[in-house]
């Protein structure tokens, strides 16, 4: 499968940034931005658990936008107070992001439990966005190959290969994360060779041609005027977006870069 044949991907990962009315507001206003625009990219917005709800219902005849959760808990039920299951958001959501560093640092989780997140998602038909990435302190120590390489086997080792095709993986250095200066902003060749070595993890598991079906994403501080330097990289299939994601005008722009395999500005 050749790169154009995955359909460029983009995420909106809106965090903690909202009231519940303001998200109903951003949805509704991404969804007025891209009312006349004909969309080849995928578009998943992420909003707080309490909005999923009313983002579902918001986008239900839309063929532009599906919803995603932030993240969820490894179980399927159980005395878990504070958290949420696949269950629990499977009526509103048909994606999910997992492993976000944000919640790995919160929480302590290990790669391991990120992995059964995974499958449990793909048990429920939900499709995983599963974050990797390094900490500066691992770039700073040339650690970046080991660790994501350690992440990205970890859920691969469990994975089949149909199953493959259903999964992506947002590469997010996490000194990249809510960066402010450009010179904080990695290197896009640098990106371009860490998803390699995740391909080529999936390929080494699985064969190219089942590798070739994975779409792998870029996260880390992406904005309207950064977005073309990182997607047109070999082997990106598009772009997890946090801060940009929550104003509906700079997230339509990103959109709008990646259309037609990203020829438009
Ligand atoms: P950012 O967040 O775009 O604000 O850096 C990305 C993410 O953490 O998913």
């Amino acid at each position: 499968m050749e790169r154009k044949e995955r359909k460029r991907l983009v995420v909106g990962n809106w965090k903690m940034q909202l009231s519940h009315k303001a998200e109903l507001e951003t949805i509704g206003a991404i969804k007025n931005l891209l009312k006349n625009v004909a969309l080849d990219v995928e578009v998943v917005v992420c909003p707080s658990f309490p909005s999923l709800a009313g983002v579902a219902e918001a986008v239900k005849k839309s063929t532009k936008l599906a919803v995603g959760a932030q993240n969820i808990h490894w179980e399927e039920k159980g005395a878990w107070t504070g958290s949420v299951s696949v269950l629990q958001i499977k009526p509103f959501a048909q994606w999910c992001i997992v492993g976000h560093s944000e919640q790995r640092a919160l929480t302590g989780e290990s790669d391991e439990e990120v992995q059964v997140k995974v499958s449990t998602l793909l048990k429920y038909g939900l499709t995983p966005v599963v974050c990797v990435g390094e900490t500066a302190q691992e770039r700073a120590s040339e650690q970046t190959t080991a660790r994501v390489s350690e992440q990205t086997k970890t859920i691969l080792n469990k994975m089949t290969r149909v199953s493959l095709s259903k999964l992506v993986i947002t590469y997010e250095p996490i000194w990249a994360i809510s960066a402010n200066q450009p010179d904080e902003l990695p290197d896009p060749n640098n990106i371009a060779g860490t998803m390699l070595l995740i391909r080529k993890l999936a390929a080494d598991r699985f064969g190219v041609e089942a590798a070739e079906r994975l779409r792998i994403l870029y996260g880390g501080s992406v904005t309207p005027d950064n977005v073309a330097s990182f997607v047109f990289e070999p082997g990106v299939d598009g772009v997890l977006v946090g801060g940009a994601s929550v104003h509906p005008g700079q997230f339509v722009n990103i959109i709008k870069q990646l259309q037609g395999g990203g020829s438009q500005a």
